[in-house]
Parts: C-alpha cells; structure tokens; sequence
C-alpha cells in the first residue's frame, strides 16, 4: 500500500485582543474548512511570541492566551481534527528562527511593511524582536515543512519572505524545506468600522471592530457608528474621488461583503438592486445577521470557560503532538548545517 504525505497546513493568530470577524472571515474560516479535510495535517498556534515584540502588560498575557484559546475552540476550532496549541510550548520554532536569522539578508527585513508600521505606532519600542518577527513566522511555518497558510491579505508579504528564508536555505544547504504557499478566503481584508480605508483590527481600537465576544447590542451600536457615505448610491468606481468620498464608499462595500458573509450572497444583491442603499435598515440588518451567526459561539465559549483546566489540557496535549515532530526537524536542520 502507498500512503501519501499529507499536505500540511499551519497558521497562528497573536493572542493581542479578542479574535474578530475581520480575523474570522480572513483566516479562521479557512482554517475551519481545512481542518475537516483528512487529505491535510493542520497546526494552529497562539503566537504568544509574537506577541510579545508589542507593549503588552505581562500580567494580561496570560489571560489573553486563554481568552483566545477559548475564541478559537469555541467557533469549532477541534483539538481531534488539527494540532492546536501555543507557540512558546514548542522552543523549536525559536530554535529555527536562529538558524535562519543566520540565512535571511538584512535588507529584505527592512522591505516589510507591517515592521515599517509598527515601528512608527511604538517609535519608542523598535526592539530587535519586532524587526525579527517575519523570520520567527517562517520558522513557525517551516519547522512542520507547511506548504499553506491560511492568512488574511495583510499576512502575504511574511509568506513570500518565509518562501525566500527556504530558497536560501536549500541553495546553501540542499533541498530540505518545501515552497509555502498563502491562501485566501473570499474576504481577505475587512475593513475597519472607524476608517474603511484601513483593515478590521485590534489596533485600531475597539470600535474598529466587531469581536465574536461581543453582544448583539454591542454589535449593533458598534455597526450603528459605522462609516459610510450618504448618497445611498455606488458608482461602478469607488476608488475614485477625495479621501472622504472613498473613505464612505469603502464603508459601503464593507457593510455589504459583511451581509454577504453572515447573511447570504442573495440578501446582499437584493440591497445593490433597491437604490437607493438605507444605510440605516442595512446597518441593523448587518447587525441582526452578525448576532444571529455567532449565537452559537457565545453560549458554545460560555460553557468552555467554566473549564479553563481542560482548555490547558488541551493546549498541552496539541504541544506535545507538534514537539515530536518540530524535534525531527531540528535534528535534520542540526546535521544539515554542520553542527551534528
Ligand atoms: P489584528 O490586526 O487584528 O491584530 P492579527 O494580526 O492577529 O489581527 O491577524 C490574525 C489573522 O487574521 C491573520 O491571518 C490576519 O491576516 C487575519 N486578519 C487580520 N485582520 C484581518 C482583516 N481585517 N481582514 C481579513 N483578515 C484579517
Ligand atoms: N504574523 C501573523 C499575524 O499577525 C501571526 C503568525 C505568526 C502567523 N506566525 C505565523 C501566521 C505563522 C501564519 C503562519 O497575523
């Protein structure tokens, strides 16, 4: 009998904030799918350390890596289908990092736009951890040879980077590492509530965004605030006009990519085909569909967290599952460059 590899999968989320519907529609849908697929291996992590290359507070990091294991698992991420776990729990996805520090040109770090970034949001924080930030990504990814990632678009430019660290790895060292690839969901970037120019994130503050936590009263305030132009009517090009006028009609387009997501393609075409758009009656039709959507998910991660020792237990066992196989790769990486 021939048994194929399967295909392997890995993605991480930074445990930063609540996890939101940008986060949702951008990646965990995907992950969701693929995980229901026994054609693929899949690995999902909290990227604790990542994480901490932001201000944080030390006393809340805890907490926040609870909170989003408790998001993940609640929305149908299943410990019996992928192997999910935190990131720090496997030392070997630190460990790769440093040999690939020693393989990636400092110029093409200074080329990533997220680093530019956040740079000058923390101008007072560029430590070295946020410059090597796309390196440890590429480690996390390729310490299990993965070859998708599910990402939101804003992730793109780190996959490339980490299909460069592999191709300078193989030329100085023989093929080793596979060539990874990112992929997308329908929606990979929603946009923020409070600057439709800019994406969904937890950066942007809390009003930016719609968090799977929050209650149908909290979304509908939120969506009730939510930026968009008055005419009620798109032009075929949206991109054209001042800032302003672009800034409303991206919110536009925004609310209806969101009625398409948690309502249907269907009731989003009906609200295009009734000019002009009531943004009023589509912010709480958008609201009431978000709510209904996730109904689930709040009673579901509700239950979940009466048990935090058995979200830990969890955690810990998809560490131990994912450490015997980063180990083998070390140990491969070890002998291949010359120090075993
Ligand atoms: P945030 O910017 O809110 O901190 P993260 O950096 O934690 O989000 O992103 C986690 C995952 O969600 C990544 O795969 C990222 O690409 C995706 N993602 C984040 N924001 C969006 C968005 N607005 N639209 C689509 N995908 C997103
Ligand atoms: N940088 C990603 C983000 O901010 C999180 C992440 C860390 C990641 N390691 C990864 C995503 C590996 C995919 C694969 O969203």
């Amino acid at each position: 009998m021939t048994t194929h590899k399967k295909q392997v999968i890995v993605s991480g989320i930074q445990p930063t904030g609540p996890l939101h519907i940008g986060n949702y529609a951008g990646a965990v849908q995907n992950w969701l799918a693929l995980q229901n697929d026994p054609h693929l291996d899949c690995y999902f992590f909290i990227a604790d350390y990542h994480s901490i290359t932001e201000d944080y507070s030390p006393e809340e990091k805890r907490q926040q890596v609870m909170n989003l294991a408790l998001d993940l698992l609640a929305c149908g991420i299943d410990p019996k289908k992928c192997t999910l776990f935190v990131q720090s729990d496997v030392a070997e996805h630190t460990e790769l990092c440093w040999v690939f520090n020693t393989v990636t040109p400092v110029s093409f770090l200074e080329r990533m736009t997220q680093f530019k970034d956040k740079s000058s949001r923390q101008a007072k924080n560029v430590n070295m951890g946020l410059f090597d930030y796309p390196v440890l990504q590429a480690a996390d990814i390729l310490i299990y040879k993965g070859e998708l990632v599910p990402v939101g678009m804003d992730q793109i430019q780190h996959v490339e980077l980490t299909r460069d660290i592999a191709r300078f790895f193989n030329n100085k060292f023989g093929v080793f590492f596979p060539e990874t690839k990112p992929k997308l969901t329908e929606t990979p970037k929603l946009l923020s509530l409070t600057d439709p120019l800019k994406k969904m994130s937890k950066s942007l503050g809390e009003k930016s965004y719609i968090a799977l936590t929050d209650t149908p009263e909290m979304i509908e305030a939120k969506l009730k605030r939510a930026m968009t132009e008055s005419s009620g009517i798109l032009p075929a090009d949206t991109a054209s006009g001042d800032e302003e006028t672009q800034r409303g009609y991206a919110g536009a387009k925004n609310l209806l990519e969101m009625l398409r997501i948690f309502g249907s393609q269907k009731e989003a075409d009906r609200t295009l085909a009734t000019p002009p758009i009531k943004y009023g009656e589509l912010k709480m039709l958008v609201a009431k569909r978000i709510a209904e959507h996730f109904a689930e998910f709040r009673k579901h991660r509700a239950e979940l967290a009466k048990n935090p020792k058995k979200v830990r237990a969890a955690l810990d066992q998809g560490a131990k599952k994912a450490r015997t196989v980063a180990a083998k790769t070390m140990r491969d990486v070890r002998v291949r460059i010359g120090i075993r």
